[in-house]
């Protein structure tokens, strides 16, 4: 098994810091962390980091909304996100956060490195822009009827209903959707990275062997026919992200940054450990580079990054492995369905090496989606983890502490020859592990199990152990039993790490290398077994679910920030909305008493005491009303103040903590969110509803 020691660094994709990690993403973070686990393993040099992707409008938004600066938010969200991390088991060399000095410094550099190549153009373009707001807004904040197909209810960059894509300011009657208000179109000067230019080289880069899995290749060889665009780099402010150098009030677009985020996490990792950055990063590097990533992401990951790193003088990835997304219970997930399951959820309830186990059993090299189906994960970890794994320990253990003082025997010719064939399958098992065939490497390993078993059942230590005359015979069968269990463990070690290091507790020996698989344990004590691990219950699972459905209730909705270049679908289906049943009935006369009136905000000021409330002063024409709204979690103040909405006048007024409110404002609520109610424009403050 020796080769020469290799240098790897290893990324997965940065996960955006407006929202919590879900089982989809663990998917990537697991399979990219067995795969470095076993790079170590195998006793490579190779440093796996990461970083939360802290930039974009929909962080800038969600900051405002929670009265918050953005980097309060991505400092909270860092914290959850390594805290989910950590309890996956993700064993990151480093995580940092896009929005680091060391990032801002790299992309600034890039960016003029592409400059002075030629390679920066610049271009007045019309976009669309919020007047209330006064903000451009990316596409999927604007929603309105296809110009294709007049599909109504669509996102500003394309169609779910007939598939064309667009520009938002093509569609019929768009809305912000920050505001509600209609967009118009504005001009402004936008930068351009020139990718074009860079066409021919790319063309080489991507069909280079085993750059890309080959089902890749021959999408990108899709997107080649149509000649590639410009990249438009640039956004206007508000933003939040890097300012372009010598430009006043434009920021790098997120996707310009995301990728440097991951040499800017390994820089941050070179100043604490002493690594040469230059090494792994100069353009002729014996280092490698790989980048972990979903289906959905590809185009930014082969196309303009390669490139980017490339013109601007650096090395480029030696591979860039794409996985599919994950499906639950056979659908994709979704909120409303409560398949949407938290990292956070799922840890409350189950163990992380069960659901690391899962995945490692159905990951392949491929491009496919993957399946947690709630009950078949629970009997395939059960088993394959308690019914194969751990029984051949738990079975054998006891007898070798009662009889045998707790000590191993050292082998005869014919035990020593049965352990063989389990060391034997090293080679194969690493050359799956190497090429991320881990569904395969995962059958390989249960097969020994089975044989295992198989042996164990027809010597039945358990008759041996009721004669006197085979204590010999015991002893063999029982330290074979053991030392095929620790072989498979040593094999399972990258996916099940914490079972391993339990196991190396019970083993009552150190660290373990690819090799130790090689040896064995003879005329050596182990230590009383304890439990290895527990078998799942299907009622883990529901409590998760449920635990589940409260948490993805508290969340605000998360916007993605993509592009028009984006084809691949997105990861997660549009809520559907959970409808209230129809209340009781009431007679005219009772709705009659409602005085329901048109209302200006003219100011909207946020109640730091409280999570949910704005403080509102209503023009109802005749006067104002202060209103507390609790419609915080929704809407901003600055997104409120001279919008129109409809109040009811007469209600009561209610002392509250923070002083009286004075009637009520009406919005549409439910699991899909709030939106305030706004009448048609020209209405005026003070008409009556009716
Ligand atoms: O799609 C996403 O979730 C992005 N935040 C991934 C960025 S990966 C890298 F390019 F930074
Ligand atoms: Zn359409």
């Amino acid at each position: 098994m020796s080769s020469a020691q290799r240098r790897l660094l290893v990324t997965s994709a940065l996960p955006y810091a407006n929202g919590p990690i879900h089982l989809g993403h663990m998917v990537e973070y697991i399979q990219t962390d067995i795969w470095v686990r076993f790079q170590k393993l195998m006793g490579h040099n190779c440093t796996y980091v990461c970083a939360d992707d802290a930039h974009g409008t929909p962080i800038m938004l969600r900051a405002q909304n929670e009265g918050i600066t953005p980097e309060t938010l991505i400092g909270r969200i860092w914290q959850e996100h390594t805290r989910d991390f950590a309890g996956f088991g993700i064993d990151f060399d480093h995580y940092h956060s896009t929005h680091s000095e060391e990032n801002k410094v790299l992309a600034q550099g890039i960016y003029i490195k592409l400059r002075e190549a030629g390679l920066i153009s610049e271009k007045d373009i019309e976009q669309a822009f919020d007047p209330v707001k006064e903000m451009f807004l990316p596409d999927r904040f604007v929603k309105g009827e296809c110009p294709k197909c007049g599909a109504s209810d669509q996102y500003g960059d394309s169609c779910e209903s007939c598939g064309a894509t667009y520009s938002p300011l093509d569609m019929k009657n768009p809305v912000s959707t920050i505001t509600g208000a209609t967009p118009i179109a504005k001009t402004s000067r936008h930068y351009f990275f020139e990718l074009p230019k860079l066409q021919a080289w790319l063309s080489d880069w991507i069909r280079s062997e085993g750059r890309l899995p080959s089902q890749l290749v021959n999408k990108l060889d899709e997107w080649f026919k149509d000649d590639l665009q410009a990249w438009d780099i640039s956004r206007d402010t508000p933003y939040f992200g890097f300012e372009i150098p010598d430009t006043v009030d434009k920021f790098f677009y997120v996707w310009l940054d995301a990728p440097i985020g991951y040499m800017g996490s390994f820089r941050a990792y070179c100043d604490k450990s002493g690594v040469s950055f230059d090494d792994y990063w100069k353009a002729d590097s014996a280092t490698e580079l790989y980048h972990f990533i979903g289906k959905d992401i590809v185009y930014f990951h082969t196309l303009f990054w390669p490139s980017m790193l490339h013109a601007a003088g650096y090395r480029t990835p030696t591979a860039v492995f794409a996985h599919g997304f994950l499906t639950v219970n056979g659908q994709k997930m979704s909120k409303s369905r409560g398949t949407f399951v938290t990292a956070e959820a799922y840890l409350k309830h189950l163990p992380a090496q069960a659901l690391r186990y899962y995945f490692a059993a159905k990951l392949s090299s491929r491009v496919e989606d993957i399946d947690l189906s709630m009950e078949d994960f629970v009997q395939r970890v059960n088993s394959d983890l308690v019914g194969k794994l751990v029984n051949i320990a738990s079975r054998c253990s006891g007898f070798v502490h009662k009889f045998f003082d707790g000590k191993l025997a050292t082998f005869d010719a014919e035990h020593a020859a049965l352990l063989t064939p389990y060391q034997a399958a090293a080679t194969n098992i690493a050359n799956l592990y190497e090429q991320r065939e881990f569904a395969h490497a995962m059958r390989e390993i249960m097969a020994l199990a089975d044989n295992a078993n198989a042996w164990i059942a027809e010597v039945a230590p358990w008759q041996q152990a009721k004669d006197e005359a085979k204590r010999d015979a015991l002893h063999q069968s029982t330290t074979l039993a053991i030392n095929i269990f620790r072989v498979l463990m040593v094999y399972l070690s990258p996916v099940l790490p914490e079972m391993a290091a339990q196991a190396r507790t019970f083993l009552n020996e150190g660290d373990w290398t690819w090799n130790s698989a090689q040896t064995a344990l003879e005329d050596h004590s182990i230590t009383a077994y304890t439990a290895l691990f527990t078998r799942l219950e299907l009622k883990q699972v529901e409590a998760m679910m449920t635990e589940n459905a409260a948490q993805v209730a508290a969340q605000p909705q998360q916007k993605l920030e993509t592009t028009t270049v984006a084809t691949a679908p997105a990861a997660i289906e549009k809520t559907e909305l959970a409808l209230e049943p129809i209340a009781d009935e009431i007679a005219i006369e009772d709705f009659m008493k409602i005085d329901l009136r048109v209302a200006r905000i003219v100011k909207a000021e946020s109640v730091p005491e409280a999570d949910k409330l704005v403080k509102l002063t209503l023009d109802i024409g005749v006067g104002t009303r202060q209103v507390f709204a609790g419609i915080k979690s929704a809407y901003s103040p600055e997104q409120l103040e001279g919008r129109l909405t409809v109040m009811v006048a007469n209600l009561k007024p209610r002392k509250m903590r923070f002083g009286m409110s004075e009637g009520m404002v009406l919005a549409g609520s439910g699991d899909g969110g709030l939106y305030l109610l706004a009448p048609d424009s020209g209405a005026q403050p003070g008409m009556r509803v009716k």
